[in-house]
């Protein structure tokens, strides 16, 4: 497959292009934030005042550039033109970057089996249970080769793809949890299939309320709090669901102190699976930008769940969810006591607080730094503040995919 990113002369740039990277040192130009799309002419000047710069274009993401006209077969030959167009040759990856590429892949063939699923479901069909199954298998796979990874890919979500990405991202989540709280082989699979159906009953919910900006009004808020009991009747009919999604399934919406809902249920008369699957339910909610409000950072997230947790959590599970995420969880922009900026990869062997990251930039000039891999377990830098990585304009995806 060809890649998408084509090297021009700055000269060769017109609106409606996407420039993935200006060549040279990217900090020494106004379009410091690397990737963007020329809509203006403002943009277009200041791109061509750029001189004999190159830039790298994102075909998939924009216009290419116009394809040569064809000559008659009778006109002679062209000489062959200098090589003004290169095709970036594919970037070496590291270990962690192959995994997220590969999580990549697997996430999106998840989506459309989650997808296939809801469908099947809101048409009154039986569910591809084994489908179902097989993706369970790959993503538990996935978790236990590299979790960081595929949690990280996963909680990244468009609007579009929210209930599909977040059946998938909780199936995951479950299963990276059991796996802390010791559940191995058939019991593992139970967990992420119940992740992965634990919404299925959505399907019984307008969009127009699911999606609604702002509050509910109190017949809109009746109507949400049935998916359990809708998601509870479909899996009824699946054999193959077994006990365990069905439990999840009707049970996510409880709370330990008897506030949730559909019955209300408090402490360990929920039981252990559905006390798990509310952390990775609200968890993944909560992180994902939704078309009402954009998604928490994962560590705002669970400082926020932490400050819930009486009453809402099982203490001990949360526990052990915060050391599957981190304080830092992977995928956070920090800035270090050495003033530089990093993106935290793994949780580390030790404290919580030590993860491993991977340096960005030195500051205050943003001075770019060699990616190199910082254990910060073995280090005497630490971490100082979390930042937002949008107003540092860095693409934490792409990231984590070197
Ligand atoms: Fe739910
Ligand atoms: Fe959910």
């Amino acid at each position: 497959m060809t890649s998408p990113l084509k090297k021009i002369p700055v000269a060769r740039v017109a609106r409606g292009m996407y420039v993935h990277k200006i060549c040279g040192n990217w900090l020494d130009h106004p379009f410091w934030r690397g990737s963007f799309l020329v809509e203006d002419e403002t943009t277009l000047a200041t791109l061509r005042a750029l001189g004999n710069q190159e830039v790298w274009i994102d075909t998939d993401k924009g216009l290419d550039l116009p394809s040569s006209p064809i000559r008659a077969p009778s006109a002679p030959a062209p000489a062959p033109a200098p090589a003004a167009v290169e095709q970036e040759p594919e970037p070496p990856r590291t270990v962690f970057g192959n995994d997220v590429a590969r999580a990549e892949e697997l996430r999106d063939r998840a989506k459309a089996a989650a997808k296939a699923l809801f469908h099947d479901a809101r048409m009154g069909r039986a569910l591809q249970m084994e489908t179902a199954a097989s993706i369970v298998d790959e993503v538990d796979e996935a978790i236990a080769r590299n979790p960081a990874a595929m949690l990280s890919v996963l909680r990244l979500k468009n609007k579009d793809d929210y209930t599909y990405l977040h059946s998938v991202a909780v199936a995951a989540l479950m299963m990276a949890l059991g796996r802390r709280l010791g559940y191995e082989g058939v019991a593992l699979k139970e967990l992420g299939l119940a992740g992965l159906l634990h919404d299925i009953g959505k399907v019984g919910v307008p969009d127009a309320v699911l999606n609604k900006p702002g509050k509910l009004n109190p017949l809109e808020l009746t109507s949400v709090r049935q998916h359990p009991q809708i998601g509870w009747d479909i899996l009824r009919r699946e054999v193959a669901a077994g006990p365990v999604a069905l439990d999840v399934c009707l049970h996510h919406h409880e709370k330990t102190d008897g506030s949730g809902y559909p019955e209300k249920l408090a402490g360990n008369s929920i039981s252990r699976a559905a006390r798990m699957g509310a952390i990775c339910d609200v968890y993944d909610a909560i992180t994902s930008d939704r078309p009402y409000k954009r998604g928490w950072e994962p560590a705002e997230a669970i400082r926020r769940m932490a400050e819930w947790q009486d009453g809402h959590f099982d203490r001990d599970i949360f526990h052990t969810f915060v050391k599957l995420i981190g304080i830092y969880p992977t995928g956070t922009l920090v800035r270090l006591a050495s003033d530089r900026l990093a993106v935290v990869l793994v949780q580390g062997e030790g404290s919580s607080l030590k993860p491993v990251v991977r340096l960005i930039c030195a500051l205050p000039d943003r001075e770019p730094l060699e990616p190199e891999t910082l254990d910060l377990h073995e280090s005497d830098d630490r971490i100082v503040e979390i930042e937002d990585p949008v107003a540092w304009g860095i693409h934490i995806p792409r990231v984590l995919r070197e």
